[in-house]
């Protein structure tokens, strides 16, 4: 089956040649799928997407008249397609439901010690050749109270590790995980509990309409003074204006973020040599506090490898005739 697949990065490529042992017929393509570029499509059967493509109506009406049958994307969620338009044209879509959740919520806990030890400005002035440590003191992680929004596959990961380093763990979450409550001793609090209590609060939860800015300045002005903030989630579980606000009166003590509301156009893309006109993002990077990495916390090794054999398993079930094991109804 001919299957062009958008927005191809080199490091995916690798994962993709080890995995095609049956030789799907793969047709990389840099180019992002948008309503300007379907017909790089034209003489394929199949299609496989990333987050940074779109895929709404009348892209999916353009891929349809091209006789593009199935889209395979290479990512968990799928808000980026819509899945109502492409039923009623008979476009199958399967996904990732899983990878590595080891990926993030190290990855999580990395954008944590980075900004607890000031590792990057730390580096910074051993670059200069001063070595004095004025402005670097961190804090213990041992007995620091964690907020987790979300216990689900990434949040118990994160759990884990984080009961590692001798911290109690206060979780908000709409189903309870008793294994976390057993191993852990992690404690199941309302948001606002949750808020007023912990010194670090990490977000592992979807993005939905009740987590939309669940983090907004009315919850930011019930949390301790100093708390540090790691999302790795969602940028919309944020308010951004209100994050720099909490910034900028110092509530917030340090931001960590890998995911930012207003990523898409942005994220996964170079705009070195442009003006940047993003006055939101350019505020957050003014904060000597703040860790921005643009959403690669699912970026390890072993993550990719289980992303792109689901990727290839989704496009040979298709190809065979079947119906794809991650096929989304
Ligand atoms: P999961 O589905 O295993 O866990 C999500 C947890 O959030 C569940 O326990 C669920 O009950 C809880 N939840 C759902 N709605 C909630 C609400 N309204 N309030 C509080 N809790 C709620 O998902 P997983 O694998 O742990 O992923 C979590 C999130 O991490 C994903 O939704 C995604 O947004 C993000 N992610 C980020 C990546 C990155 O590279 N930065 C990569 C992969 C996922």
């Amino acid at each position: 089956m001919k299957t062009k697949l958008f927005s191809i990065s080199p490091y995916e490529r690798p994962f993709l040649e080890q995995g095609n042992q049956e030789g799907l017929q793969l047709i990389y393509e840099e180019e992002r799928l948008n309503e300007n570029t379907t017909d790089l499509a034209e003489g394929c059967e199949a299609v496989s997407i990333f987050a940074s493509d779109k895929a709404p109506a009348d892209v999916l009406e353009k891929l349809s008249e091209l006789g593009v049958k199935y889209i395979a994307t290479r990512t968990m969620g799928i808000d980026h397609i819509d899945t109502e338009k492409a039923r009623e044209l008979g476009i199958k879509v399967a996904h990732v439901p899983h990878y590595s959740p080891h990926s993030v919520a190290e990855h999580s806990v990395a954008l944590m010690m980075a900004l607890n030890r000031n590792l990057i400005p730390a580096h910074y002035k051993a670059m200069d050749y001063n070595f004095l440590l004025d402005g670097l003191v961190g804090f213990d992680m041992n007995n620091k109270t964690v907020g987790m929004i979300g216990g689900g596959e990434i949040g118990s990961v994160s759990a884990r590790i984080l009961h590692g380093f001798g911290c109690k763990l206060l979780i908000y979450d709409i189903e309870k995980n008793k294994e976390l409550i057993e191993k852990y001793d992690a404690k199941y609090v309302d948001i606002d509990e949750l808020c007023s209590n912990s010194d670090i609060i990490t977000i592992h939860a979807p993005l939905t309409e009740d987590t939309e800015h669940l983090i907004n300045k009315e919850k930011i002005e019930l949390m301790k003074d100093g708390v540090m903030i790691i999302n790795t989630a969602r940028g919309a579980i944020c308010k951004t204006e209100d994050l720099i606000e909490g910034l900028k009166n110092e509530k917030i003590g340090s931001l960590g973020m890998d995911v930012y509301e207003n990523e898409k156009g942005l994220f996964f893309e170079d705009h070195s040599c442009e003006i940047m006109k993003d006055d939101l993002f350019v505020r957050l990077l003014g904060f000597k506090n703040v860790l921005i990495t643009a959403h690669q916390a699912f970026l390890t090794r072993e993550a990719l490898k289980e992303n792109m054999d689901t990727t290839l398993a989704n496009l040979r079930n298709w190809a065979k005739g079947n119906t794809a094991e991650h096929q989304v109804d």
